[in-house]
Parts: C-alpha cells; structure tokens; sequence
C-alpha cells in the first residue's frame, strides 16, 4: 500500500509516518511545507528507509500536487497539514483560511481527478481520509461529551477553518462519490510537538526557568490523548472505515489546565529538582485567551465498538515520558525557541477587552 501522508514533518504527522514505517508494510510519500512548524528532523530515523519519500510541496500549488499523485500513485491519502496553533489564528487568520480551507479544496480536486483515473479495484479501494479536530464542535458545559452527530458550533477562527475543510470533505463525497473518511480528535501531547503548544510550552518553560503562562484561572478542561495512541487510530481509521463515516477519537483523559501544568512540574520536581523550590512557583495566571473554549471532552462509543480502538497510555504516565522525552531532547527543542519561537505570548493581537 501507498499512502501519501500530508503534514508529516508535523507533531502528529510525523508520529502517524513513523508508525506506518516501523509498524506497517506500506510505502510513505510525506508531503509537506516546512512551515514554522515542520521539522524533517521529526522523522530523521525513518527518512533512509527504503520504504519512505519526502516531497517538498504546499497542498495549496495544484499543479505540483497533480503531478505528486501522477508519480507515487498512492492507494491512501491522510490529510493532516494544516495550521494548527489557535493563538496564532487569533493573531492572523489568513494562512488558517488559505491552508485549512483552500488547501483542503485543492487536494480534494487532486484527489478525485486522481480517483477517477483509476481502474475498478483500485478506486473500490482507494481512501482520502481527512484529519480533523474536536474543536469544530464548539465547547461543552461541565456535562457531556461530543458525539459524531454533534453540531458545528466552531468558536475560533482556527476552529472555524477546520469546520469548512470538514463540510468540504462530507460535500465531495455526497456530490462526487470520492470515498472520503473523517476523524475529530482531542488534544494531543508527546515528543516533537512544537513549543507553542500547552504541554511543551509548560516543559521547556521549565528547563529555562522562565514563568509558566495559565490562562485565565486555568480551569478550562481539554481530553488528552498520547500521540502515538492518535496515530495508531488514524492507521485504523484510514484503512478500515467505510466511505462517509466519521470518528471520534479521545483519550477519556480530562484535565484541567491549572491540573496539567501542575503534573509537570510535580514529574520535573523529581526528575530535575531545582533547589529547595517547586517548579509551581513558577505559575503565573496571564490575561485569558479570546473566545476561549471552556471544556472539551469525547463520547468514543463508535471507534471504540466499531473499530476496536482504546488507548494503551494513561495520562499520567504519557506525561511523565513526555517530560523525559523533553528533558533528553533539548538539542530538538532549544534550537526552535531560538530561530522560530521564543515563549512569547501569541493570541491578544487586535482583539480589544482582552483582560480577564
Ligand atoms: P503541526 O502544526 O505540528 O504540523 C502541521 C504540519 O503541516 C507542519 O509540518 C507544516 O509544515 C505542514 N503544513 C502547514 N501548511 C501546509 C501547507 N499549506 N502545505 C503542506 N504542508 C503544510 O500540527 P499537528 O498538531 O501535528 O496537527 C496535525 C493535524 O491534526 C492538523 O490537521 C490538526 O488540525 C489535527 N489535530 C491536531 C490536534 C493536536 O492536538 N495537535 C488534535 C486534533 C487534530
Ligand atoms: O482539541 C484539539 C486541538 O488541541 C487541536 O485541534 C489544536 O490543533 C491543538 O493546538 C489543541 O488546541 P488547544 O487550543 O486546546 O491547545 P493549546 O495547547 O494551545 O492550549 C491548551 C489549553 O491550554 C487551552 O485551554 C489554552 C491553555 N493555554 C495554552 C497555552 C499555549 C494556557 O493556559 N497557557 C498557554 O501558554
């Protein structure tokens, strides 16, 4: 099988072209842009493969995205490049608009003229899966959990760029027949996940002993889910998925933010103790994020009874391996808060009344 995974030189991305690599026979073009984000050192140790391809490409430039399809042939498409950070969506919604919307109706186009070229087999079997967000469905009360049939109520522009790409993709495979798949995921944590993130930003906050942004009063809950879990269910998804379908896909790992940043100082406490002071000293609660969701959380009925998926890692001990990976990891990480982010705070630009 081939599959041409868009965005794996991303946090998820990578980790979905490492697991196809190391845990499954298929061949792998990774299509990226190398944004801000992308990193071809994420997938250093699967990148002399035989197996793997790296192509340089924004999904937005359809001509050389025809011309990706025409060359590698791919059995399987899995869409994961977008912009991702909600903060920088607040700031500058524009590259969210182009690549998360535009992008995804040009590789739909690709796609379907692709699909339509092929021959009976080939296209019965053929997948375009489409990674997306729980964010679409807006926040929740206290109560609840987002179900598949949940309604779009996305609340940040980032939100509201992965809602679109979502209705494009139910769209091409209503109208067109394309055979498309769909999954909405929560939050994720792991190695190579880019510092602007919470868990990374708290981490490396740390090892600088610089102050640890909460927003608001840090009660706003969001699910985690271990990165390789989200990759291993992405594989399953993609290959075992009716056209049309859509899944969920969680941790059953709710945490309150205030609760996360706590943890990791609690792991870096023992592993990395400073003198006589709690790395929670350094908690410091910031203006809060505009239009910021309050809670999310995931019903996992469908993937869990239909596709036999659960996550194997606990939070707690997801978190204590991320920390690790982090503290092991500096010469990842030091060099991006040097050349491409530094922790400053992203997310309050040209919005008024921003004070909680
Ligand atoms: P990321 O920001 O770490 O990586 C995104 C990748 O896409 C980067 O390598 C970047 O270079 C690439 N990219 C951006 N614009 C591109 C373009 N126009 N053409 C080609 N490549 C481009 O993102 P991530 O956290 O790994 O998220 C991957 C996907 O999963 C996204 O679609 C995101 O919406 C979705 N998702 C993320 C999470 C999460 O918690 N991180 C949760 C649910 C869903
Ligand atoms: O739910 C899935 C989404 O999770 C993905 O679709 C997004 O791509 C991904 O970035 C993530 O979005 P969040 O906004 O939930 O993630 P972030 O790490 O930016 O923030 C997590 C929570 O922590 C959120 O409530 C805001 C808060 N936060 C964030 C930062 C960066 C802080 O309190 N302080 C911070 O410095």
């Amino acid at each position: 099988m081939k599959v041409l995974v868009t965005g794996g030189a991303g946090f998820i991305g990578s980790a979905l072209v490492r697991y196809l690599i190391a845990q499954t026979s298929a061949t792998v073009i990774n299509v990226d842009k190398l944004t801000y984000a992308g990193d071809l050192r994420t997938v250093a140790s699967v990148s002399a493969n035989p197996r793997y391809r790296f192509e340089r490409c924004d999904i937005r430039d359809r001509d050389a995205m025809v011309r990706i399809f025409q060359r590698n042939r791919p059995d399987l498409v899995m869409n994961l490049a977008a912009e991702t950070h909600v903060d920088r969506s607040i700031d500058g919604p524009a590259e969210f608009i182009q690549t998360n919307v535009v992008g995804v109706y040009v590789l739909l186009e690709c796609a379907l003229e692709y699909w339509r070229s092929l021959a009976g087999g080939e296209a019965t079997a053929f997948r375009f899966h489409h990674v997306s967000t729980d964010e679409v469905f807006g926040d929740l009360g206290r109560a609840g959990a987002f179900t598949e049939d949940s309604p779009y109520r996305p609340n940040s522009p980032y939100a509201a760029s992965k809602a679109s790409a979502d209705h494009l993709v139910r769209a091409w495979h209503r109208t067109y027949g394309l055979p498309t798949v769909v999954s909405n995921c929560s939050n994720n944590y792991g190695p190579f996940q880019f510092p602007e993130k919470l868990i990374p930003l708290t981490i490396v906050n740390c090892l600088r002993e610089r102050e640890l942004p909460v927003y608001g009063h840090g009660e706003n809950i969001r699910d985690w889910l271990y990165v390789e879990d989200h990759a291993r269910a992405l594989y399953q998804v993609a290959t075992e998925a009716r056209p049309g379908a859509s899944y969920n896909v969680g941790g059953g790992s709710e945490r309150s933010n205030l609760q996360v940043v706590q943890t990791i100082c609690a792991h870096l406490d023992k592993l990395r103790p400073r003198p006589e002071r709690s790395y929670a000293e350094l908690i410091t609660f910031v203006p809060d994020r505009p239009g910021h969701d309050f809670r999310y959380a995931i019903d996992a009925t469908r993937i869990a009874h239909e596709l036999s998926f659960t996550p194997s890692i606990d939070f707690e001990a997801g978190l204590f391996r991320t920390v690790q990976w982090y503290i092991d990891n500096e010469s990842w990480w030091r060099p991006l808060l040097e050349n491409r982010y530094d922790g400053q705070r992203l997310g309050l630009a040209g919005v008024k009344n921003s004070a909680p």
